[in-house]
């Protein structure tokens, strides 16, 4: 559907030439709710700005649908408003001056529906962003969380091939935010509009997401959909950006019946990790998760002993950090019921299928 090829971003700044992005291939398929993910300044608002047109690329080619909407080869710069898309940007400029209805009937105002026509569309987007009944109001008598719904009736009103979203709720507190994902994600659902999503909260991008694109630095690092991402990163970057690991360097030892077996500065690790090739391993990573905290007599293979050494409360686990005998520390949760003091001895165990091997290269 939104095919990205080569894409470059050069800026001019005092210090010289600045690559916003270095040279992005991305394919984004009909009907997915597909996200950026990436720190600030990696370059997700640059390429978002490209794709709509906002945004003059030094280089590459975009097309939408088949056909170009930008090629530098080609001298191809297909204009915004021709490139039938929605956006709400990172400001979600609502206009103060406007009404809720006229805020969003603002994209239909090229003369080609008739007032009855924009009426009816306008009423059907406040709809859906639960806003139905305030269409009259000024857009200045709304809450963040309503303003923000406002930006988003406007994004989706002309029914756009794609939709851009910049960040649409990040200026919402904790629990609105949660609420208007759940929204926005059922919306999507409902109108099946291919979009991108564009975010630096990897909480947001796994909960949200078909699949989600991780960048750093004008690059992206690699793609697949949340669960893997999660489970089975083949980066580095991609490890410690979504969410907590404790990533070891490795040397292979040996591999037979598909477990291998590592060295790491914990001791001798086995992996059952489907993924790899083991010989090729340089880290193993283990998510908080998936140790196993035991009574400090447990033995076994992938088990080591360990004293606590930190914990911190968080509601519903605790979250522990060992020192195990061999001077590395391990984090791990624990459900809140297993109170741990300080000091405390125990056994921590790793499984298998959950020491996940990465490249020397990651
Ligand atoms: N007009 C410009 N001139 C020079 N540099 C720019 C310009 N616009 C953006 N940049 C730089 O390009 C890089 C990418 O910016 P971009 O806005 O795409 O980041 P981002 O990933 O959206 O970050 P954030 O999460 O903070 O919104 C940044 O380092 C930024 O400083
Ligand atoms: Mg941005």
């Amino acid at each position: 559907m939104l095919r990205i090829e080569q894409l470059q971003v050069h800026y001019q700044t005092d210090r010289g030439l600045f690559e916003a992005v270095k040279s992005l291939d991305l394919e984004i398929v009909e009907g997915e709710f597909c996200t950026f993910l990436g720190p600030s300044g990696c370059g997700k608002t640059t390429t978002l700005r490209c794709i709509a047109g906002l945004e003059e690329p030094t280089r590459g080619r975009i097309s939408i649908n088949g056909s170009d909407v930008f090629n530098s080869a080609a001298g191809v710069n297909v204009p915004t408003h021709k490139r039938d898309l929605g956006m709400v940007f990172q400001s979600y400029a609502i206009w103060p001056h406007m009404t809720v209805h006229e805020n969003v009937a603002f994209p239909l105002e090229n003369g080609k529906l008739s007032r009855q026509q924009i009426r009816e569309e306008v009423t059907r987007a406040l709809k859906m962003v639960g806003l139905g009944d305030f269409a009259e109001r000024s857009a200045t008598q709304l809450s963040g969380g309503q303003q923000q719904r406002v930006a988003l009736a406007r994004a989706i009103v002309r029914n756009g091939k794609l939709l851009l979203l910049d960040e649409p709720l990040s200026n919402l507190d904790a629990k609105l935010r949660e609420q208007m994902r759940q929204e926005l994600r059922e919306l999507q659902r409902t109108l099946k509009t291919t979009t991108i999503f564009v975010t630096h909260d990897q909480d947001e991008a796994l909960a949200m997401s078909d699949r989600v694109v991780v960048m750093n630095k004008g690059e992206v690092i690699e793609q697949g959909t949340p669960l893997d991402l999660y489970q089975r990163p083949r980066h580095l970057f991609t490890a410690r950006f979504i969410g907590k690991a404790d990533v070891m360097p490795c040397t292979f030892i040996s591999a037979a019946d598909g477990i291998a077996r590592v060295s790491t500065p914990l001791g001798e690790v086995f992996s059952s990790d489907p993924h790899q090739l083991a010989e090729r391993a340089g880290y193993v990573m283990i998510r908080p998760e998936s140790v196993d905290i035991h009574d400090k007599d447990a033995q076994g293979p992938n088990s080591v002993k360990a004293r606590v050494k930190s914990r911190v409360f968080v509601g519903e686990k605790f979250e522990y950090e060992f020192a195990t005998e061999a001077g590395v520390t391990v984090s791990a949760v624990a459900p809140s019921h297993m109170d741990l003091a300080t000091g405390s001895e125990v056994a921590l165990q790793f499984q298998p299928e959950r020491c996940v091997l990465m490249e020397r290269d990651a």
